[in-house]
Order: structure tokens, then sequence, then C-alpha cells
């Protein structure tokens, strides 16, 4: 996709956008700054792509490693198969080759970009970032570079980093990345997370433009309280790789499914709204909202407090499961192929993850 310019784009112009102070003092403090920012910039998203491992585990598979149903799986979950990674594929291999299709189709010199952040929690190594391999191999010389550590709320995040940085005018253009190999701290005698996860990365072009397209409003939250619904506590500095695990499960991803569940719905839907409230729109205006996901019950669950038709309602978790940061940039280039979302169409990328993580974003395409 290469969705610069469009006949239809619907202007957000800053007028309106004044006229929403009062949901924005409402909401929270970082919304004051929709008022005092020029918006002569905007973050716009000038290309996108998605690489997944070909290797497929299915939930018939998953049956036969532990107790549980095809029929279990897709009726909690909606999931059907997930992609996991074999040999060679590693996460920044994952990322650079989402990059590149990215790239692509942005018409973008890698020797262009200026910011590279990829989003994981599943890193390259501890050290260097996932995001110093991909500027490798990308040949990105230019380019500023970094991980950021979001869990499932990490793209999102990463897109309301760029904005200030493109916004602002101290950037032209960023590649944001989500890329996970979750099957490598899944815990395959787990019934109860293992059916969830898959590998893969997305990733999107962001460049500088005055048009009006791009992202008109960002909103990021985190609950460090609720920290323990969803972790892998090994190898940090709290559990060195030198120091003998007291549960030797601390080194695989561990849930408490109900609570994540139901945190989830309430802060989708919580994201949601004040992004709609601080736009000033309606149901109408939107075309899609692009979800993280998690659980497809959990996503129709959310859309039906908010009232989102069905069609306007991305679900493609059957196909790959939870991928983490990967899943809102994979759902999205799935989204534009399928062409149920065109330029100058507004579209809500909404995720949410450990931490707790959750964030939402509101984008002119
Ligand atoms: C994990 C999740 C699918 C479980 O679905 P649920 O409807 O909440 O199911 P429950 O945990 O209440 O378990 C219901 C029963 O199914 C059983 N069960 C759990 N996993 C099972 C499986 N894979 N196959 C068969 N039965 C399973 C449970 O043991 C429980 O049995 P019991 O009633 O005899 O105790 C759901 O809670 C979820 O998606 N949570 C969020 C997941 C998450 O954390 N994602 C990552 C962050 S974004």
């Amino acid at each position: 996709m290469n969705p610069i310019r469009h006949s239809q784009d619907k202007k957000i112009s800053p007028s309106k956008q004044q006229n929403n102070s009062k949901h924005a003092n409402m909401s929270n403090g970082m919304n004051k700054s929709i008022n005092d920012r020029s918006t002569s910039y905007r973050a716009a998203i000038t290309g996108c792509g998605s690489f997944v491992p070909d290797k497929i585990l299915t939930n018939e598979d998953l049956a036969k490693m532990v107790d549980t149903t095809d029929e279990w799986i897709t009726t909690r979950t909606g999931i059907k198969v997930r992609h996991i990674t074999t040999g060679s594929e590693t996460t920044a291999y994952l990322a650079t080759e989402a990059a590149k299709k990215a790239l692509a189709k942005a018409n973008l010199d890698p020797a262009e970009l200026e910011l590279i952040i990829v989003a994981t929690i599943t890193p390259e190594m501890v050290f260097p970032s996932t995001a110093s391999f991909v500027q490798r191999s990308l040949h990105a010389k230019k380019a500023w570079v970094f991980d950021l550590c979001a869990a499932c709320s990490g793209f999102v995040y990463g897109l309301s980093i760029v904005q200030q940085f493109l916004e602002s005018g101290r950037f032209k253009n960023a590649l944001v990345i989500g890329a996970e190999t979750l099957t490598k701290i899944t815990d395959w005698t787990d019934r109860t997370s293992c059916i969830l996860f898959g590998d893969g990365a997305g990733a999107v072009v962001l460049e500088r433009q005055n048009t009006g397209r791009g992202i008109l409003y960002s909103t990021m939250s985190s609950d460090g309280e609720r920290w323990e619904a969803l972790n892998c506590q090994a190898y940090g500095s709290r559990y060195p790789a030198d120091k003998k695990l007291d549960d030797p499960k601390k080194i695989y991803m561990q849930i408490k499914g109900r609570e994540v569940y139901q945190q989830a719905i309430r802060r989708i839907v919580e994201a949601v709204t004040e992004c709609l409230h601080v736009c000033d729109l309606g149901l109408d205006d939107i075309k899609m909202m692009i979800s993280h996901q998690m659980n497809g019950r959990i996503i129709e669950s959310a859309a039906r407090r908010l009232k989102l038709p069905d069609e306007k309602v991305f679900i493609n978790i059957a196909e790959y499961g939870n991928t983490s940061a990967a899943s809102v940039p994979i759902a999205f280039d799935g989204c534009v192929k399928q062409g149920k979302i065109k330029q100058g169409d507004i579209v809500i990328f909404v995720a949410f993850g450990a931490g707790l993580t959750w964030g939402a974003s509101v984008i002119q395409l």
C-alpha cells in the first residue's frame, strides 16, 4: 500500500480538534498537547508489510501434545493455526523481512531511514537491540535505533513515539516493527497458554506529511501493579542465568488468563472511547478497528460494548494466534491486502498486554 493523497481524505481540522478540549481535559493530562501542538506535520503511514514463518502448528497438532481439542481452542479463542519459527528464523530475521516489504511499498530507500523501533518481548539477544540487527541487515546507516518493551502494546506505543518525532519536525521518516518469536518462551506442557501464541512480524513506514493524513491522536496507559498477570521472569536481574531458578517454569510465559481477559476488554473499550471523544469522531467515521489479536472473544466483546458492527472489526487470529507486538501490524497488513481499508479511511489501532500496558492510535490512511 502506498496510501499517499486521496480526494476523499477527511480532514480533521485544528479548529475541530480545539473544540474537543473539553473531552481532552476530561480524559488525561497528555491530551492537553493536542491543542498546543502544530498540526502542520503528521505521521502518515506510507507502507506496510508482514512476514510469518512457513511452519504451521494446528490445533490438532496441539491436541497431541496437551489435553485439549480443536473445538475447545476454536470456541474459546478463535485460533485455528499459528506460525512457528524453525532454525535460523530469529526475531531480527522476521523483523527484517517484514521491514523490507514495508519499505518497498513506501518506495523508501533504507539508507534514508532516520529512526527504527522494534517492539518486542522476544528480542534477538539481551543486547544489543534487535533494532541494531535490523539496521545492519537493511544497511540503514543513518537510522537511530532501539527496541521497545511494552509487550502486546509495543507496536502501538511505537507509533505514538514516532508521532512525536515526525510532528515536531525532528525526523522525516521512521520504521516501526512489531516482531516476536513467542514460541521460544512457550511452555508446551501448559494447555492454558501454549494454545495461544505464534511467531511473526509486521512493519509500517511512517513519513512526515502535511496533507492532513496521518496519526490524528494516540493514547498510552499502563498499570505496573498488575505485572503478575502476564510475565516471563527469567533471565533478568531478578533471576540471572547463573542463579538456580526456584521454579524452572520461570523461563516460560506465565499468564492469568481470566484476569487478562477482563482487563483487556475494559482497557480496549476505554482507549477507543477516549480516541473517539478527543478526535470528535462517531462510529460512522471509523472504517475499521484493528485490535491486538489476543482472543477473538475479547475483541468481539469489546466491539459489542463499543457498538461497533462486525464489518468494522478486523479479526485474523484464526491464522496467526497471538503474536504480541507483531499482531497489530500483521492484522493491518492483512486488512490492506484484503482491500477492506483504503487511503483516506480512518482506522483505530488498539492494543493491550503485559505490564499491564494498553494504548490506541487514530489514523487517517
Ligand atoms: C486463556 C483463555 C483462552 C482461557 O479461556 P477461559 O474461557 O477464560 O477458560 P478458563 O481459564 O475459565 O478455563 C475453563 C476450563 O477450561 C480448561 N482449559 C484451560 N485451557 C484448556 C485447553 N487448552 N483445553 C481444554 N481445556 C482447557 C480449564 O482448566 C478450565 O477447566 P475447569 O473448569 O475444569 O477448571 C482466556 O482466558 C484468554 O484468552 N485470556 C487472555 C489470554 C492472554 O493472557 N493473552 C495474552 C495477553 S494479550
